[in-house]
């Protein structure tokens, strides 16, 4: 059995090696990411992806277990991280230790993720001490969209750079093992990978970034409308599309099952 890359591996590539990141929720999308990426996140993007949501606010503890699980299975060498759904760690650190040991216990995984800069501090330091690592996520927080008010792209006013940069510092001093850098402009994640101590995982960060990640969905062309920071390497929505059509075409023409498929 290979084993499985490690958090302490994850922390060594700052300023070496980029880090090489892909979200997966199925066995068998994540039995061929785990080839590629050191890192595979079951993201609560999933409740947008597989379960037809508007936001990630919907998304349960249960959900992302289920989906840790598939991941888990279908994997052996890639380290696989679990985000925490909305609510269920922002109460206290003892409620968040609660349900991050839950994940780590019921799927096996190897880390959590949780949304939040220097208000997580707490949480992350009461987690890490009680032996399950953490990754950060700080900069456009999508389980925040109702205060933020959308989506929106931090950093654009510069005023707003010392904040963003205070929030790096308190998730990596709390002892989160990585940080993910989510909608911010080039310079500021510049910045912060500069300064933090920690990989920086940019998405929708810019290149600066110690790290990249995406949505595999959104990376292979499944997403009809990706945002602007998606390179879409794949054709996968055109690809089902044809399949699917020429399957429902032979169906009805009665030309399959074919002899090849058929039990004599
Ligand atoms: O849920 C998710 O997919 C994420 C990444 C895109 C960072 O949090
Ligand atoms: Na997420």
């Amino acid at each position: 059995p290979v084993r499985r890359i490690t958090v302490p591996q994850i922390i060594a590539r700052k300023g070496k090696e980029p880090i090489v990141s892909l979200t997966s929720y199925h066995a068998h999308t994540a039995q061929i990411v785990d080839k590629y990426a050191d890192f595979i996140l079951v993201g609560d993007s999933l409740g947008m992806v597989v379960h037809g949501m508007e936001s990630t606010l919907g998304v349960t503890l249960d959900m992302m277990i289920t989906h840790g699980k598939a991941v888990m299975r279908g994997t052996r060498r890639a380290l696989v991280v679990v985000d925490m759904p909305f609510g269920s760690y922002e109460e206290s650190p003892a409620v968040a230790f609660r349900n991050a040991a839950r994940v780590i216990r019921e799927t096996g995984c190897g880390a959590v993720k949780l949304e939040g800069g220097a208000r997580m501090a707490e949480t992350i330091r009461y987690l890490t001490e009680r032996g399950i690592p953490v990754m950060g996520h700080i900069g456009l927080t999508p389980q925040s969209t109702n205060v933020m008010g959308g989506f929106k792209t931090q950093g654009r006013d510069e005023d707003t750079w010392p904040a963003h940069e205070a929030d790096a510092r308190a998730v990596a001093e709390a002892g989160a093992f990585s940080i993910v850098l989510e909608g911010m402009v080039e310079p500021l994640a510049a910045r912060i990978t500069r300064d933090c101590p920690i990989p920086t995982i940019g998405i929708g960060a810019s290149v600066e970034c110690d790290g990249q990640i995406l949505v595999l969905e959104d990376m292979l062309g499944l997403n009809p409308k990706p945002p602007k920071f998606v390179k879409v390497y794949g054709t996968l929505g055109d690809m089902i599309d044809q399949a699917v059509g020429a399957y429902a075409e032979e169906v009805r023409a009665r030309s399959f099952p074919s002899e090849d498929e058929v039990y004599r």
